[in-house]
Order: C-alpha cells, then sequence, then structure tokens
C-alpha cells in the first residue's frame, strides 16, 4: 500500500471545493489517513517548491500558495502517487482531460486546485515535511 501528498490548493479552497475533490478520491478507492487545514509559512512552501526556484513562475507560485488556506492530506491505496495525479490531470486545467480535478476546478496553470506528489520518493519527503514524521516508522 502507497501513501502520498495531496494539497487542495487557495483557489479551490476559497471555492468551497474541497469536498467534492476528496469525494473524487474517495470514489477511486483512496483512503483519507491524515489531513489538516493551515495558511503554510513561507519556508515550508519554499522547500516543497525548492525544485522549481529557478523558474521565472517560481516567486508567484510561492505567493499563491502562503495567500490562503489549503487542505493537505495524506490519501493511500494501491498506486496511489499514479492515481492521483491521473484524477489531478495536466498541470494546465486547459490541457486536462474531462472529469480531472483540474479539469473541473482548475483555472490557469498556476491556480490549478491541487498538488499530488510526482512519484514514490517525492510523495516520501513531501509526507515527511507537511506530517513532520518519518513515514517509515508508521507500519
Ligand atoms: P503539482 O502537483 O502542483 O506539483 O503540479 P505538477 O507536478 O503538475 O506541476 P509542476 O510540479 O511542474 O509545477 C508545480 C506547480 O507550479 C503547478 O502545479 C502550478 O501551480 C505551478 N506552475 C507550473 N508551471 C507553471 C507555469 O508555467 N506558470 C505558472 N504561473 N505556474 C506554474
Ligand atoms: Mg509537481
Amino acid at each position: 500500500r502507497e501513501s502520498t501528498l495531496v494539497i487542495i490548493k487557495p483557489d479551490a479552497v476559497k471555492k468551497q471545493r474541497i469536498g467534492a475533490i476528496l469525494s473524487l478520491y474517495e470514489a477511486h478507492g483512496l483512503v483519507l489517513e491524515e489531513a489538516y487545514i493551515c495558511v503554510p509559512e513561507r519556508a515550508l512552501i519554499e522547500k516543497h517548491y525548492e525544485a522549481h526556484k529557478d523558474k521565472d513562475f517560481y516567486p508567484s507560485l510561492v505567493r499563491f500558495m502562503t495567500s490562503d488556506r489549503v487542505f493537505v492530506m495524506k490519501l493511500s491505496g494501491e498506486n496511489a502517487v499514479e492515481v492521483v495525479r491521473e484524477i489531478n490531470g495536466a498541470t494546465d486545467p486547459a490541457k486536462a482531460r474531462v472529469c480531472t480535478i483540474r479539469y473541473l476546478y482548475g483555472d490557469s496553470v498556476q491556480f490549478n486546485a491541487v498538488h499530488g506528489s510526482s512519484s514514490p520518493e517525492e510523495a516520501e519527503a513531501e509526507l515527511a515535511l507537511w506530517f513532520g514524521k518519518d513515514q517509515d516508522e508508521e507500519e
């Protein structure tokens, strides 16, 4: 059983989509293991998006992700990382397949409703970052 980190971003929280989005993950068999709401600290978002720190959109992305409340989740299930990425859809909502979260609730490449870890290794690091404990020690 695999776990992954999902963040419902400020745009979707503001639009009251937490329930609708969680329902889509649950409908695909994913299980909500842990969750909380917060306005992320700048340092946390900078660490989370470290890989993008040289991109021109990085300052704007950090500002967006620290601007308001997010809903942070640990979801588990078979192939959870890949299943979440499929349900989320393409980064740019204009290119996302129908029925994906970004098709339904995304507004632009930045305001795209959700984040999902992109590999099991990234999921482990991100879960440690957002849930503050070593996930290997849980089982
Ligand atoms: P995440 O699940 O959020 O990591 O999305 P992703 O893996 O599909 O995209 P990626 O990791 O490449 O980018 C991380 C986030 O940066 C995206 O989800 C967007 O919010 C934002 N982003 C990516 N590309 C662009 C861009 O070209 N312009 C802007 N403004 N934001 C971008
Ligand atoms: Mg990514």
